[in-house]
């Protein structure tokens, strides 16, 4: 595992300049609870926070799926990298210089590279809008309404009808074939084994980061017949679909405190063309909690419109609820008349863009959306649809955690309809009782399934499991105490540790202790796999007791020994037996 080592100052200093609370908190909204953060684990699923971070180890730890480790480890996760990858971004992230030598990196090497060829790539397209063979993407876009200064503003351009135009250039500029692959701009053709262009006659539409690196692509097809209207640069070693935002590089710098998000990317040239720049889409994907987090950095409230088709009014739901958990506010537009936001700004040239402005200025927020939504279609003056509107909004409004929230809309709703606040407070409590019957629910059995899966880090944890506690216990005694380790070790040797994992572990902490390394589990990460961290991390981050109680420990794990030695020694040699008799004698000591 350990591949190259990094000096032990360069290590500290990488982990004074990112604190876990520090890093994790740019991916996780967490919130104060006692010395410790909380939040939404962002490695699952989950509407209650079991994602802890310690201050006191520098650590996390998930309590739904086992995830843990330092803050190395949550990078190696979250970003999908390896160690050092992981040691190389957080140095990015602060500013700190990699050392000269002793490390490998080929991979910042290649995503440089592919910065290179997007940013190339991106010039030939552009440019060859300009030419005769390109003028049918300069006319398409000119009859959309895009003026020239939005077509350069974008860098929007057109990919040849040549199958092999770009990558031809490409290669010719000094990239590899290797490179262009890896940044998606081509593929090895299984056929006739050539190197083809992934981007073939459409309109381009680049997609610049934050950092204003050309990190993916869209193209549109100007083919009817064409099965996808739109193709989009897949997952590379530079850009991810489910964190990147289209136009957030413009976006984040207008004054505008919303952000408001749409579907398409011509909806965004659009709205910025009139002025309305704090516009974004996501890149073909529906929006994640990745997307969340990024929005909630740059904007203190999230206006949606997307299409109001079926297809836009789900997008709607699920972005509604993904938003909501992570805090962050929101309203929600409805364009009229069935249209999407260019096509909206398009069918009004004169006051499009006012008009626009106004749909934002009446836009309602997302509790009066869905109880809109409820409505739709109800006759209240029948008794019974009025009932069950009426059942189906207290369930709505219960899962409002907000208590002014609550009372605003349930006032409001029980005056336009008339009945008493009581009625429906009562309703609003009965979910909300529901409601934590069924998660306590979930959560006791999510921690029965987790029992039953099979340990892939301690597989003999479950068979030893009063043994594997003790030996954990003592760990993090010895995490907390690498001072004690010398009357630790008079009492017991890795040898006596029941299970492989704990004795590794053990070893490793007291090895480190005895030649004055550090033992944090910043320190010790590189030693193990992600998943070994986690655990560790669940370890030492438990209570911890005093040093008689770490000798407790060291009996119940000696004992256990014996035990386990005793019976199978139905026939013991002598070996064996002066072993066993050796053991029970350091046991009384
Ligand atoms: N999309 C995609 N791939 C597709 C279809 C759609 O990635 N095959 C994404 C694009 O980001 C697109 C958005 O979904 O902009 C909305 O799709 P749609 O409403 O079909 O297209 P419009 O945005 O209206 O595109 P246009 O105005 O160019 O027709
Ligand atoms: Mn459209």
């Amino acid at each position: 595992m350990k591949t190259m080592a990094l000096p032990d100052s360069f290590l500290q200093d990488l982990h004074s300049r990112n604190p876990a609370t520090d890093v994790i908190s740019s991916y996780v909204n967490l919130k104060r609870a006692g010395r410790n953060m909380v939040g939404l684990c962002p490695f699952h699923n989950e509407k209650t926070p079991s994602f802890t971070v310690y201050g006191s180890t520098d650590s996390f730890y998930c309590f739904g799926c086992g995830a843990g480790g330092d803050v190395i480890t949550f990078i190696r996760k979250i970003e999908n990298l390896d160690y050092m990858e992981a040691v190389k971004f957080l140095a990015q992230r602060s500013g700190l210089q990699m050392p000269e030598d002793g490390y490998d990196d080929s991979l910042s090497r290649l995503r440089t590279r592919i910065f290179e060829a997007n940013r190339a790539a991106a010039k030939f397209f552009h440019k060859f809008l300009y030419t005769p063979e390109g003028s049918v993407g300069l006319e398409y876009l000119r009859s959309r309404g895009l003026s020239e200064a939005s077509i350069k503003h974008f860098g929007l351009g057109f990919a040849p009808k040549n199958t092999y135009a770009l990558n031809k250039y490409l290669i010719e500029c000094g990239f590899t074939e290797f490179e262009l692959i890896q940044a998606n701009l081509a593929f090895k053709s299984n056929r006739t084994n050539r190197l083809v262009d992934r981007f073939i006659d459409r309109v381009i539409y680049p997609m610049i980061d934050l950092r204003g690196n050309v990190v993916a692509f869209a193209g549109r097809t100007l083919n009817k017949d064409e099965k996808a209207k739109y193709i989009n640069t897949s997952d590379t070693p530079v850009f991810k679909k489910s964190n990147n935002l289209f136009a957030l590089n413009y976006a984040k710098n207008t004054k505008e405190k919303q952000i408001i998000l749409v579907e398409g990317y011509m909806d965004v040239i659009s709205l910025h063309q009139v002025g309305i720049e704090n516009t974004v889409a996501t890149m073909g994907t529906a929006l994640t909690r990745e997307h969340a987090l990024i929005l909630g950095k740059y904007a203190d409230e999230i206006i949606l419109c997307f299409d109001s088709d079926s297809a836009g009014q789900k997008a709607t739901s699920r972005a509604i609820e993904i938003l909501r958990d992570a805090n962050i506010p929101i309203r929600i537009i409805r364009v009229p008349g069935n249209k999407d936001p260019d096509e909206f700004l398009n069918a009004d040239k004169q006051n499009g863009a006012s008009r626009f402005r106004l749909l934002i200025e009446n836009s309602g927020n997302d509790i009066e959306y869905r109880l809109g939504l409820l409505r739709n279609g109800v006759d209240l003056s029948v008794a019974s649809q009025k009932v069950a509107f009426l059942k189906e909004a207290a369930k709505m409004i219960s899962n409002i955690n907000n208590a002014v929230e609550v009372d605003v809309y349930v006032s409001k709703l029980c005056k336009e309809l008339d009945v008493e606040k009581t009625a429906m407070v009562h309703l609003i409590n009965q979910h909300r009782k529901k409601y934590y019957r069924e998660e306590k629910k979930k959560f006791s059995q999510k921690i029965q399934s987790s029992d039953t899966r099979p340990d892939v880090v301690n597989p003999d944890r479950s068979r030893q499991l009063k043994a594997a506690k003790a030996e954990e216990a003592l760990i993090c005694f010895l995490f907390n105490h690498p001072d004690e380790l010398k009357k630790i070790c008079e009492k017991i040797s890795p040898d006596d540790f029941i299970t492989d994992f704990n004795r590794k572990v053990f070893l490793c902490v007291s090895e480190r202790i005895k030649n004055g390394s550090g033992t944090s589990l910043f320190d010790i990460s590189n030693e193990f796999s992600v998943e070994e961290n986690s655990r560790i991390s669940f370890i030492v981050n438990k209570n911890c007791g005093d040093l008689q109680y770490a000798f407790d420990c060291i009996n119940v794990i000696l004992s256990e020994k014996n035990k386990q030695q005793l019976k199978s020694e139905s026939n013991p040699n002598d070996d064996d037996l002066l072993k066993y008799i050796d053991s029970i004698k350091k046991g009384k000591k």
